[in-house]
């Protein structure tokens, strides 16, 4: 594997998870129930950057902007372990990973909220850290290593009880595709959860990177990353071996509920579906494709990785949009155009010519549209109504939420299902089975 173009993703240290994070095994022991934290996307009034003049085509475009970059990174880091001489360079910068959804979760003693971006694609936490260079846009308060009574730095001699005479940091460096970069130290600190009962819970030395010097100079938009994937030293990892999140409706900026619940409190209901990971990533079997009553004529292999590990299908949180293989996305226009008729005149965005859009109102002219399901292995389904299939981008227009793998040219092709195809639905992840569960659901109904 190369990981020269790889954000979010930690450059050294393979040699370390043998010497150092093994002794974070403590935080299993504790069996935390039902940890929760709200989950704030930016187009939400509870973003602290919220901008209420924002339009939703505004808002589109830079979900799309940041889109076609998750996607794009997806792609670096697929090639990265497929070629060696990884011609094609990504670009994602963290502040368009800021446009995703985020969790709220608080770090040391006295607990300082933060807001990091929920990762199902890669497993570190960090957080920008003070002093920092470069983190002027953060949200909120930055957290101060030197002010939580809790924090301890990971030092490459352990230190006794007596304490260190010097410290010696473990060096921390995420590289993203662009060149820019975080990097600071290691250490353990107490990440407090809040609990069902309206509670918290506290998990004691956690480990994670803090963030001393954001090499970018633009709004990151969030203060750091919360790593999910099933990695030795994700949360997710540690914290019971399951998680779950469930995304209410991203249309309405007054919604709050969309929530992530770590660990024994999961959400693991509904039908479920086997998944591998393969370069970090959760891949799940498609099968097909249903639009109402009507299966698309999809042949069962278009879906799969092949040998050389192309094609496959991701479930990722850190795209809005949907990208299906070619030839799949032709199949579903062209079947939503039939159903849409004469009385919807086709349009597309400027920048995105990919996007089919049509002149109309969601809410107004879309009653009784037919559901779109994407179905797994297993029985597992995915349904999207209307307003997870489109989204409104203004006054007299609305898009699919589902675009090509070839608006980008990609190379390995997998197919991601995006942030707004799993509205309405809670989605757990077994880690421990290798099965993501399915659940329509009001997300209300899991916050009592
Ligand atoms: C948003 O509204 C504020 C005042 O309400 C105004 O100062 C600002 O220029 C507006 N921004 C945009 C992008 O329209
Ligand atoms: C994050 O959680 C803290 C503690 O519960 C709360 O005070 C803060 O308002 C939350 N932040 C946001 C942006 O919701
Ligand atoms: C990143 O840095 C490398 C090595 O310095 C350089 O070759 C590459 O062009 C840079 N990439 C971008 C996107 O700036
Ligand atoms: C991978 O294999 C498929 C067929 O199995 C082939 O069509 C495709 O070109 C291959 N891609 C790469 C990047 O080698």
């Amino acid at each position: 594997m190369t990981f020269a173009h790889e954000p979010l993703h930690l450059l050294l240290l393979l040699s370390l998870s043998t010497c150092c994070f093994s002794s974070t095994s403590t935080i299993s022991s504790v069996k935390p129930q039902r940890l929760v934290s709200k989950l704030i996307h930016p187009g939400s009034v509870h973003h602290p950057h919220y901008k209420p003049n924002e339009t939703a085509k505004d808002r589109m475009e830079l979900d799309i902007q940041h889109s076609a970059a998750r996607f794009a990174y997806i792609q670096a880091r697929i090639e990265g372990s497929l070629v060696s001489n990884n011609e094609y360079k990504a670009r994602v910068s963290p502040s368009l990973t800021g446009r995703t959804i985020m969790a709220n979760i608080s770090i040391g003693q006295p607990p300082i909220p933060q807001l990091v971006v929920m990762d199902t694609g890669s497993d570190i936490l960090w957080v920008m850290c003070t002093p920092c260079t470069n983190c002027d846009n953060h949200l909120g308060l930055l957290f101060d290593p030197s002010m939580s009574s809790t924090f301890s730095p990971l030092c490459k001699t352990p230190c006794d009880f007596k304490g260190c005479s010097r410290c010696d940091p473990i060096p921390f460096t995420v590289t993203y595709a662009d060149n820019s970069t975080a990097s600071g130290m290691f250490g353990r600190d107490t990440v407090v959860f809040e609990t069902t009962d309206e509670g918290t819970s506290r998990i004691p030395d956690v480990l994670f990177g803090c963030g001393h010097n954001i090499g970018q100079d633009t709004d990151p938009g969030h203060n750091g990353i919360l790593g999910l994937n099933n990695g030795p030293d994700s949360l997710a990892t540690k914290i019971g071996q399951k998680f779950s999140y469930c995304i209410g409706d991203l249309a309405d900026p007054y919604y709050n509920y969309h929530q992530l619940i770590l660990g024994e409190g999961a959400d693991l209901e509904g039908y479920s579906t086997p998944f591998e990971v393969y370069n970090g990533f959760y891949y799940v079997t498609m099968e097909g494709i249903s639009v109402g009553e009507k299966r698309l004529d999809i042949a069962p292999e278009t879906f799969e990785m092949k040998k050389n590990r192309t094609g496959g299908v991701i479930i990722d949180t850190g795209s809005t949009i949907t990208f299906l293989v070619d030839s799949v996305h032709r199949l579903l226009s062209k079947e939503v155009r039939n159903l849409l008729g004469w009385s919807f005149r086709q349009t597309t965005i400027e920048k995105s010519p990919w996007m089919q859009c049509f002149y109309g109102s969601i809410s107004r002219d879309l009653v009784g549209f037919p559901v779109v399901t994407f179905h797994f292995a297993d029985g597992a389904d995915l349904a999207l109504d209307s307003g997870s299939f489109f989204n409104q981008l203004n006054d007299n227009v609305f898009c699919m939420t589902v675009g090509p793998v070839s608006s980008l040219n990609l190379k390995s092709k997998p197919s991601l299902i995006g942030l707004l195809a799993q509205q309405s639905y809670s989605v757990g992840y077994d880690l421990v089975n290798q099965f993501v569960y399915f659940q329509r659901i009001d997300c209300e109904l899991l916050s009592g």
